[in-house]
């Protein structure tokens, strides 16, 4: 469905995405992950064709983003990160309008306006003007609209920030749905559980590069682990650890030790060590995304 070679954008001297390959196949879910100001949403702007490429190959649906825009953006759902709902107008009337561009006809895009409503939950304000919806509903809308079109690949920019459990829960039930039909779906997010439940394959981006790709869990296997023991950081924990062939880090003030063996490394710690507190986990995508992307914070 897209494939993008060495694809590259810059805005005047600052390169904001740095040469990137990847390949997203038909029926899957692919994850864009990364700090703020990784590339993410200048990479999915290029794939939606409102942002040209300067250099590279990015090809989307077989066609060329450079040559065939129009053609493109017929096939796509697209829902930007920032909101850019018409203020002017209802939440009715901005579907409506937005139907127009895809020439639906006025009937036909009335009945799926209707069922779209419905299922964002947004029946009730369907006559509000859109300046006046929440923040949560606000997202929710540009999730309508990006489905008017019933597009064969859907470019879904942090689709959840800003919404509460249940919209949430009814988005990702929704993402599943539609690739269970067979569609395609893109997305960034910074929530990692999310991006654990719904991607079946994902890049983390950091300065405009992937750092790494793969499928949620095995990215988790291979770099951290399925299980990591917590305890109190403290210089007598430390020089006991360092002892032992346990792979750890350090994180502010608790001590991470990542093991497929947890009960063991847990025993061992509490009976050699003499660690006061300390828990098991699961490995998480989290913990992947901080490995590879580190803890400070960006600009
Ligand atoms: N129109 C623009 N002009 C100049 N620089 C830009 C422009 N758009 C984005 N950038 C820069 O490109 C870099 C990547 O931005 P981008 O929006 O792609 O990040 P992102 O990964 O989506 O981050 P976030 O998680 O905050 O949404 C940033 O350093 C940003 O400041
Ligand atoms: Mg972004």
């Amino acid at each position: 469905m897209i494939e993008a070679e060495a694809l590259e954008k810059r805005y005047g001297g600052f390169i904001a995405v740095d040469k990137i390959s990847f390949k997203v196949k038909e029926g899957e879910v692919f994850g864009f992950l990364g700090p703020n100001g990784a590339g993410k949403t200048t990479t999915m702007k290029m794939i939606q064709c409102v942002s040209p490429k300067d250099f590279g190959k990015l090809e989307v649906f077989g066609m060329d983003v450079s040559t065939d825009q129009r053609k493109i953006k017929g096939l796509l759902g697209v829902m930007p990160q920032e909101n850019n709902l018409d203020p002017d107008f209802s939440v009715y009337q901005n579907l409506l309008i937005y139907s127009r561009y895809f020439n639906i006809p006025q009937r036909k895009a009335e009945n799926i306006i209707e069922e779209l409503l419905d299922f964002v939950m947004l029946n009730e304000k369907k006559d509000t003007l859109t300046t006046l919806l929440s923040g949560g509903m606000k997202r929710r809308l540009l999730l309508a609209r990006a489905l008017l079109n019933n597009p064969r690949l859907l470019v879904l920019d942090e689709p959840t920030v800003g919404m509460d459990p249940q919209a949430r829960h009814l988005i990702w039930d929704k993402v599943k749905k539609l690739r269970s039909q067979g569609n395609t779906i893109v997305l960034s997010t910074h929530y990692l559980e999310e991006a654990q439940r719904l991607c079946d394959r994902l890049v983390i981006m950091d300065n405009g590069k992937i750092l790494v790709e793969g499928k949620p869990l095995e990215l988790i296997k291979e770099y951290i682990g399925t299980e990591i023991v917590e305890a109190e950081n403290n210089p007598a924990a430390l020089s006991c650890l360092e002892k032992t062939s346990s792979k750890f880090e350090v994180v502010g003030d608790t001590i991470h030790v990542y093991t497929d063996e947890p009960q063991r490394v847990m025993n061992a710690l509490l009976k050699e060590c003499d660690f006061g507190k300390v828990i098991v986990r699961r490995a998480t995508l989290e913990d992947v995304f901080l490995k590879f992307t580190g803890r400070k914070m960006r600009d």
